[in-house]
């Protein structure tokens, strides 16, 4: 049984003050998250702020990305050792935004999930496929292809530590949330190419979340279907009382 995982990306949200007190609410709200892993990744800055607010809660805290060398000279960048000194458990890479805002390249986004795993983070690495790919019928092209570029030479126990997050680039902040029979094809087809990567008992542990317009209302049907083990949040994830509704919902998967 995958233990659900629910992660918010706060994405450019909240300064460290706002942020500190949203994740306040959520250490109180959802109190020791019964059954449910949750996460929470907010913007750079706030980090810290947060790592302090939920010291003493489950929540996990994330990073939005991590460079794929430790130090050097590469302005704008965090590192992957950066993210734990501030305390963070995990990271997020390759994120859709990533990829086609600032030119992130399935290379890129190899060189950082490896880097976040020798730096002992948990990694969720995004994969998902544009509408044009969706009605062109390349979806499964797309996104097998994402998937094996980024886990490409890891060991079954590097695949084992790693999330992966399916996020239909048409469904993330559009309201147009995928559904569950289209979302779990997808879900299947990747854990059938963790099992061929990997070796089918590391697949069977390996956590898919959904992203893309997952809210309150809409997360139990999602979360339901059974290669849907949790989901990545954006806009639902800074509302404190939608948030909790979404790791209530996974509670409920989880029984
Ligand atoms: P959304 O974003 O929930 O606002 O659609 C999801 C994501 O980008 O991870």
């Amino acid at each position: 049984m995958r233990t659900p995982f629910i992660c918010g990306n706060w994405k450019m949200h909240l300064s460290p003050e706002p942020a500190a007190a949203l994740a306040r609410e959520l250490a109180a709200k959802l109190g020791d998250c019964e059954g449910v892993e949750v996460g929470i990744a907010p913007p750079f800055v706030s980090l810290p702020s947060v790592a302090e607010a939920i010291a003493r809660s489950p929540i996990r805290l994330f990073g939005q990305n991590c460079h794929w060398d430790k130090q050097g000279a590469f302005t704008g960048e965090v590192s992957a050792p950066m993210l734990r000194d501030v305390g963070c458990d995990g990271v997020i890479v390759g994120h859709s935004e990533r990829r086609h805002f600032f030119g992130e390249t399935d290379a890129t986004v190899h060189a950082r999930a490896k880097a976040a795993l020798a730096a002992g983070l948990q990694t969720i690495i995004c994969v998902g496929e544009t509408l044009a790919q969706r009605e062109s019928n390349q979806t499964l092209e797309v996104v097998g292809h994402q998937l094996r570029a980024a886990v490409s030479g890891f060991s079954p126990e590097q695949v084992a530590a790693c999330v992966i997050a399916y996020e239909p680039v048409w469904a993330i902040g559009t309201g147009k949330i995928a559904t569950p029979a289209q979302a779990q094809e997808v879900h299947a087809a990747i854990r059938g190419w963790l099992g061929d990567l990997a070796g089918a008992s590391t697949a069977s542990r390996v956590r898919i979340q959904y992203g893309g317009s997952v809210k309150g209302d809409n997360a139990l049907e999602i979360l339901q279907q059974p290669d849907i083990d949790g989901a990545l949040v954006g806009g639902a994830s800074l509302k404190g009382d939608d948030f909790v509704r979404i790791v209530a919902a996974a509670g409920q998967k989880a029984g």
